[in-house]
């Protein structure tokens, strides 16, 4: 083998909350190719780890009422934070860099002092908006309609003295390393960089911050931390031993040969790395690899919608080599997933219960019952054999194959073409017939059960990185001991003794009934998510301001319900007749209903706006409209009326 070391990251996650299925996405993903690599005799350095840093850490711990680095070492740290799910996921990783670290904190300092005494990073001026209330600032591809995109509330155009990257300069060699190597994949991700970034002039970088202070300090200028992207980024060669002495495996490890990150991420990975390592003179790492995105019922899966997938609820109910199978079974690693309770059971049930879990009950069971559990050593050979043992000795080339690509749905695709192969072979060659006549047929009999032996013990050596605590199972049943599974033996025949000994134990893969599961787990989530979901929320004040003489031409009253009623043919509207002091009945049109029972309302005092022009609402005419509070509670719009006292007379005005 050529490549002996292996080095391969994940991003460095945001501990700004409960990590979903979307990050363990990629953790999975670079722990099977880890794994891979490591059962080729690699030696492998899996990197992941948390970046820490930040405006948004620092808001986050602000609201906490807690310290910021108080913040991310609960979600780092504590249960069902993001060491434990790494656990949980059972995702293996030989380092954890954390960017508060001491020694990647002094890193970044010596590294940013570099880069500025090179003369490729200035001091200027960063122009962009200012949100004021929020304290933030935004550049202009930020703003949501124009807006803050945190409040919703005006900008204004600000400055701020920062320091820069020259970006500009190493666009040219950028855009070459990305049309003229293999650097990025996939390959549609090059054009995208191109097109949308490079092409229309890259310009420098903002890479200081003083509108804050949770960052890594710029030594010579302290009132400036250093921009986040730039602390991240050289997580991956400071988690080596880059400007510090806290690690020395530079030698052995870098360039990377791999980064897995997720698409949005791809313009820092592929246009910003390259040009900062290129700034000092560096090796490049041999490849980005962008993978997509989960999303989950269609939807992108974000907090604030409430539609997060949690890997403990499904790892709970399926196993977690169940769930680390489904995401690199079904969705090509490099485009977007859709995720869904549906196709999560479905790819259980067909592939795990069906194929590789009858294959090997069907197997050990009949080596149980036709021998005792031990097979003989006297065989013959079986039809077809011949067949199977070339299928299953050149499987390992073909997975091979796919899985240098990353194309970890291609590789599993090969090995269950070879299960369900299998599976055919034992109805072709009916052993319970066979059987019937041990005498005459039982060393042929034994042959067709020793073929399944194998073909199972290399597919299962194949599977390891996919679900290694599952394959450790399946190797027990079979008689193969699990250290001698290595990757020479997946392209060898004959590998199990002859005598081999095989005992049935639980069934590994139980099959589920979709309908009932799927309500249940419906249900399950619903509930999750509607926990997850900020308790209540109330709309951002409105920025624009009213002056007096405009607010007091609304004119606020107090009136009485006099009668109440639903609208025929509208599940929204309730009818309300009001006395509003004047002696005159007077009739409002409310969209009321989703919240109150018309009954409920009878006699109340309530307050109406009542100088409104009239409209017509289902051939009905309304003259005002009742003022009530609204919120969000749980996702769920609330409504509640506003409801005086009795004591007050219709028609008071209000004001
Ligand atoms: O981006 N599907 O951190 P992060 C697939 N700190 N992948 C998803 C996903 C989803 N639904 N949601 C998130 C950061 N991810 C930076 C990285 S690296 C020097 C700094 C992926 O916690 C996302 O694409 O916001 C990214 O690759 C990773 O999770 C970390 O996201």
């Amino acid at each position: 083998m050529d490549n002996k070391h292996f080095y391969i990251t994940t991003p460095i996650y945001y501990p700004s909350g409960k990590l979903h299925i979307g990050h363990a996405y990629c953790s999975v993903a670079t722990d099977a190719m880890a794994r891979y690599k490591r059962l080729q005799g690699c030696d492998v350095m899996f990197l992941t780890g948390t970046d820490e840093h930040g405006q948004k850490i620092e808001d986050k711990a602000r609201e906490a009422g807690v310290s910021p680095q108080k913040f991310v070492d609960d979600i780092v740290t504590a249960p069902g934070g993001v060491l434990d799910l790494w656990k949980l996921m059972d995702v293996r990783y030989d380092r954890f860099i954390r960017t508060t670290d001491n020694y990647h904190v002094a890193s970044i300092q010596k590294i940013f002092r570099k880069m500025y005494d090179k003369g490729d990073i200035y001091k200027g001026t960063y122009k962009g908006k200012y949100c004021k209330p929020c304290e933030s600032f935004w550049t202009e591809s930020q703003l949501a309609d124009g807006k803050c995109p945190d409040c919703g509330r005006e900008v204004q155009d600000a400055e701020e003295e920062a320091y820069f990257f020259r970006l500009s300069k190493y666009a040219g060699r950028v855009q070459d390393l990305l049309e003229n190597t293999d650097f990025l994949e996939p390959r549609s991700r090059v054009h995208e960089m191109v097109n949308n970034f490079i092409k229309p002039g890259l310009e420098d970088l903002c890479v200081s911050r003083t509108s804050f202070t949770w960052g890594v300090p710029i030594d010579f200028d302290p009132k400036h931390v250093a921009y986040v992207w730039m602390d991240a980024l050289f997580n991956y060669m400071t988690a080596l031993g880059y400007m510090n002495e806290e690690h020395h495996d530079l030698d052995k490890f870098w360039p990377a040969d791999v980064h897995f990150v997720g698409k949005e991420i791809v313009r820092f990975h592929a246009i910003v790395w390259p040009a900062f390592l290129m700034s000092l003179d560096l090796p490049l790492p041999k490849k980005v690899y962008g993978h997509g995105w989960l999303n989950f019922n269609g939807d992108k899966m974000s907090k604030s919608k409430g539609n997060v997938v949690d890997p403990y609820l499904l790892s709970g109910r399926y196993g977690v080599d169940a769930l680390r199978f489904f995401l690199l079974r079904t969705f090509p690693f490099g485009s977007d997933g859709n995720f869904t309770n549906e196709l999560l059971i479905q790819t259980i049930n067909t592939d795990l219960a069906n194929d590789l879990g009858n294959l090997v009950s069907r197997t050990t069971a009949m080596v149980e019952k036709y021998f005792g559990g031990t097979l003989p050593e006297a065989r013959q050979a079986s039809p077809a054999g011949d067949e199977i043992i070339s299928l299953v000795t050149s499987l390992r080339g073909r997975y091979e194959v796919q899985m240098e690509k990353y194309q970890f749905q291609n590789a599993l695709e090969e090995i269950f073409k070879v299960i369900q192969r299998a599976n055919k072979y034992i109805d072709e060659n009916a052993p319970w017939s066979l059987a019937k006549d041990m005498d005459a047929n039982g060393p042929r009999l034994a042959a067709v059960l020793y073929n399944l032996l194998e073909t199972v013990r290399v597919c299962t050596v194949l599977l390891t990185p996919f679900m290694p605590g599952s394959c450790e199972k399946i190797f027990a049943q079979t008689g193969a001991p699990a250290e001698g599974q290595t990757w020479d033996s997946a392209a060898n025949w004959g590998v199990l003794p002859a005598g081999v000994q095989v005992r049935k134990g639980e069934n590994l893969f139980p099959r589920i009934d979709v309908a009932k599961e799927l309500e249940e787990l419906d249900g399950l989530m619903k509930e999750a998510q509607k926990a997850a979901l900020p308790s209540v929320e109330t709309e951002p004040l409105a920025a624009e301001t009213v002056d007096f003489e405009t607010f007091s031409r609304s004119d606020l009253r107090a009136v009485k319900v006099k009668d109440c009623q639903p609208v025929k043919k509208s599940d929204k509207l309730l009818r309300f007749i009001l006395d509003d002091g004047t002696g005159t009945d007077r009739q409002i049109l409310s969209g009321i209903a989703k919240w109150y029972k018309p009954e409920e309302l009878a006699g109340k005092t309530l307050a109406a706006i009542v100088n409104l022009p009239p409209r017509k609402m289902m051939g009905l005419e309304s003259c005002g409209m009742l003022i009530s509070a609204v919120h969000t509670e749980q996702g769920e719009e609330k409504l509640n009326l506003l409801i005086l006292n009795d004591a007050i007379p219709a028609g008071a005005k209000l004001c």
